[in-house]
């Protein structure tokens, strides 16, 4: 009797754990929030590390995610945003490649009542309620830091004069127009500072180093120092500089935005003075405003991440590994 009791509790146990299992297995494939996000593109290691952060941390908060990349094209964007409206999604974010046309798409989310996260970038709207929530960087103070430690860089040398190139980021975008007018409004004050040319280098490698094949044949000599809105277009100016016969980081003072992996390590080499951090790591904000949204419950209007400046101020070995 007892045996039978036994074994009927162990058949019970069975049916109720797997009972159980069911139950959780079937929850998996029920997420509590369905996300249409639509990335630019895959221009940088910046990029590819803020998409990676975004599908880990979807992972870790049991949310559906719905990723598409745009391939830097805003019409991609535009089109991405249309699907995610007609698959009803819960909420969509998305990181603009430029400011300026959205408003119509905006509005057509608005219309369907889901709520609109922008991730990374900002627009430029006559209707600020189209946005719920701005998740990214505070690119302006990136600007002023930079410009700070040129400041900070042209005391230590003592140098009356430094003339700078600068290389910017894609036109009409966030990050181009706020680092640009942090760091010029920074420097303007002081009179050894002098802007030789500012060129767009939108974001990319490639464009890093013809822009600075350019400036280095119309300016040559007279360069003091490269201020790039980019790692990525830093990465390709740098062997431009070498190949024209001058040192990065002693003839030429180079500053650069990001933060990633390998600006650190040429950092450290001492061929890059100064990276001011930018984190792609802005997946579990993301994931928390969304499932808040979802619940009905109330967002920051802007999240911005804490960032800090990588110099040859400080000693660059201890800097920990950035992960992207
Ligand atoms: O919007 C952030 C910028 O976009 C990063 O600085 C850059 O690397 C990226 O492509």
């Amino acid at each position: 009797m007892k045996k039978r009791l036994t074994a009927a509790a162990v058949a019970l146990l069975i049916a109720l754990v797997s009972a159980g299992c069911k139950k959780e297995s079937d929850q998996a494939h029920d997420p509590r929030l369905l996300l249409g996000f639509s990335q630019i593109g895959t221009e940088s290691a910046w990029r590819i590390g803020n998409t990676v952060d975004i599908e880990e941390q979807a992972e870790n908060y049991g949310v559906s995610l719905m990723l598409e990349n745009a391939n830097q094209k805003q019409e991609n964007q535009i089109a991405a945003i249309r699907r995610f409206i007609a698959y009803k999604v819960d909420v969509i974010a998305f990181s603009p490649i430029v400011e300026d046309g959205w408003d119509n798409v905006l509005a057509e989310a608005e219309n369907a009542g889901i709520p609109v996260v922008l991730v990374d970038r900002d627009i430029n709207t006559d209707n600020p309620e189209l946005i719920t929530c701005k998740i990214g960087a505070d690119f302006y103070s990136e600007g002023v830091m930079a410009g700070e430690y040129l400041i900070r860089k042209a005391d230590s040398l003592g140098l009356d004069h430094i003339n700078i190139v600068e290389i910017t980021g894609t036109a009409n975008s966030t990050p181009m127009m706020q680092r640009q007018a942090g760091f010029f409004d920074t420097i303007s004050g002081d009179e050894r500072m002098n802007v030789l040319e500012s060129i767009d280098g939108d974001f990319l490698k490639s464009r890093g180093a013809e822009c600075m094949r350019y400036l280095l044949d119309t300016y040559g000599d007279s360069i003091d120092a490269v201020f790039s809105h980019n790692d990525e277009m830093t990465i390709g100016a740098i062997p431009e500089i070498e190949e024209a016969g001058y040192k990065p980081g002693s003839d030429i003072i180079i500053i650069s935005i990001d933060g990633g992996q390998d600006a650190i390590d040429i950092l450290k080499e001492g061929r890059i003075n100064c990276v001011v951090e930018c984190t792609p790591k802005l997946g579990k904000a993301l994931m928390e405003t969304a499932l808040k949204l979802k619940s009905g419950e109330t967002v920051d209007e802007v999240i911005h991440p804490q960032e800090q400046v990588f110099s040859d101020e400080q000693d660059t070995s201890l800097i920990a590994p950035r992960g992207y």
